[in-house]
C-alpha cells in the first residue's frame, strides 16, 4: 500500500508578538505544501526527510539508525505513529517519506504541515477513520516534543486552511476569506530569525514603558479584528492599509532593522497594497498583499534586494489525502 497526503504552510499577516501578551493575531495558509508518503516497508519504520537528507530507522520504538540532523526533526513523525499505530490493528512496517516545498525554519510553517500531512498518511495507511480535528490534535502532540508549547496556531491553520484569527486566552475563530485576487509575497531577508530573543527584547521593552506600551497592544488587537474583516469582505485595499499600520507598531516595538525596512519598502514602492514583517523580526521574511498582476513586478523589485522571494497565494486547501495506491 501506499498513500501520500499533503497540508499546507502558513504566514502571520498581522498580530505577531502583540499575540504573545494575548491579543489577537491572524494566520494564512498558503499555496506550499508539505507532501508526506507512507508505504509497506521490510522490518522495520523507516523516516526520511528528502529535504534535510535525514533519516532515522525504528524497530518497536528503538531507534536503529539515524542520518542527518534527523531525529530533531523526524522525532515529531515518530510520536505520530506510535500514538496511531496504538489504535490501529494494522502492525505492518511502513516507509515514510517528506517531500516539502515549505522552506523549514522560515516561518511558514514547515514543521506543523510535515506532522498534519504525516497524520493524514499513517492513518489513512493504519486503516483508521479519523477527523481534521483529531488530525490537528495530535499534529499538537507531536509538535510539542520539538517546540516546547506552541500556540497552536500552525497545526490548525495546516489542518484547515484558509485564516483563522487566535486570542490566547480563547483560541481559534476560522475565517471564510474572500482573496482570491491576491498575492501573497514573501521575502527573505537572508538574516537569520531570532524569534526567543526578540520576543525577550520586547517584553523588556514593555516592562520598561508599559504606560507606552499598553495602548500599542490595545490598537494591535483591534488591527486584528479590522484584518479579519477585510479578509472576509476581500477587501485588500484595506487589508493592505492595516498591515502597513501594523509594520508601524512593529517597528515601535523594535523588532524591525534597516534590510527589513528597505524589503518592505520596496514592495510598497513596486505596488504593494500592504508590506510588513512578518513573525518575530529581526531578520527573517517580510509579507506583502497586492493584485495579482502587480505580483511579477514586486517580486522582479524583491529579487533585488532579498534573499529569496516567493510570489504565493491564500488556500481554502487544508490537508488531504492526494493518492492512495493499494
Ligand atoms: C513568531 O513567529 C511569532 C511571535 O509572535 C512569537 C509567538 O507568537 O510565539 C513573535
Amino acid at each position: 500500500m501506499r498513500v501520500t497526503a499533503s497540508a499546507p504552510g502558513k504566514v502571520i499577516l498581522v498580530g505577531e508578538h502583540f499575540v504573545v501578551e494575548n491579543e489577537p493575531a491572524v494566520a494564512l495558509a498558503i499555496n506550499l505544501r508539505a507532501l508526506v508518503t507512507v508505504e509497506d516497508n521490510e522490518g522495520s519504520d523507516v523516516f526520511y526527510s528528502k529535504n534535510l537528507g535525514a533519516f532515522v530507522e525504528v524497530k518497536e520504538g528503538r531507534v536503529l539508525k539515524g542520518a542527518g540532523d534527523g531525529f530533531e526533526v523526524l522525532r515529531p513523525l515518530v510520536k505520530i505513529a506510535d500514538i496511531l499505530r496504538q489504535y490501529s490493528s494494522v502492525k505492518k512496517p511502513f516507509k515514510l517519506t517528506v517531500n516539502s516545498s515549505i522552506p523549514p525554519a522560515s516561518g511558514m510553517g514547515s514543521s506543523a504541515a510535515v506532522s498534519v500531512a504525516a497524520c493524514a498518511a499513517l492513518s489513512r495507511f493504519f486503516n483508521l477513520d479519523i477527523g481534521l480535528d483529531d488530525i490537528s490534535k495530535i499534529a499538537y502532540e507531536a509538535e510539542k516534543i520539538v517546540h516546547g508549547k506552541p500556540s497552536g496556531i500552525d497545526n490548525t491553520i495546516s489542518t484547515y486552511a484558509g485564516a483563522i484569527i487566535y486570542r490566547k486566552s480563547e483560541g481559534f475563530i476560522r475565517l471564510d476569506i474572500q482573496i482570491d485576487s491576491a498575492a501573497v509575497i514573501i521575502a527573505d531577508s537572508g538574516i537569520p530569525r531570532r524569534t526567543g530573543e526578540m520576543v525577550k527584547q520586547v517584553r523588556d521593552l514593555k516592562k520598561r514603558y508599559p504606560e507606552v506600551l499598553d495602548p500599542l497592544y490595545h490598537a494591535a488587537g483591534h488591527l486584528s479584528i479590522e484584518a479579519a474583516r477585510a479578509l472576509e469582505e476581500g477587501d485588500l485595499w484595506k487589508l493592505g492599509e492595516l498591515m502597513n499600520i501594523n509594520h508601524g507598531l512593529l517597528s515601535a516595538i523594535g523588532v524591525s532593522n534597516m534590510k527589513l525596512e528597505e524589503l518592505v519598502y520596496t514592495a510598497r514602492r513596486a505596488g504593494a497594497l500592504g508590506a510588513k514583517i512578518t513573525g518575530a523580526g529581526g531578520g527573517g521574511c517580510i509579507i506583502a498583499i497586492a493584485y495579482k498582476k502587480k505580483a511579477d513586478n514586486i517580486a522582479r523589485a524583491l529579487k533585488k534586494v532579498a534573499s529569496r522571494v516567493y510570489v504565493l497565494e491564500a488556500t481554502r486547501k487544508g490537508v488531504s489525502i492526494d493518492e492512495v495506491v493499494s
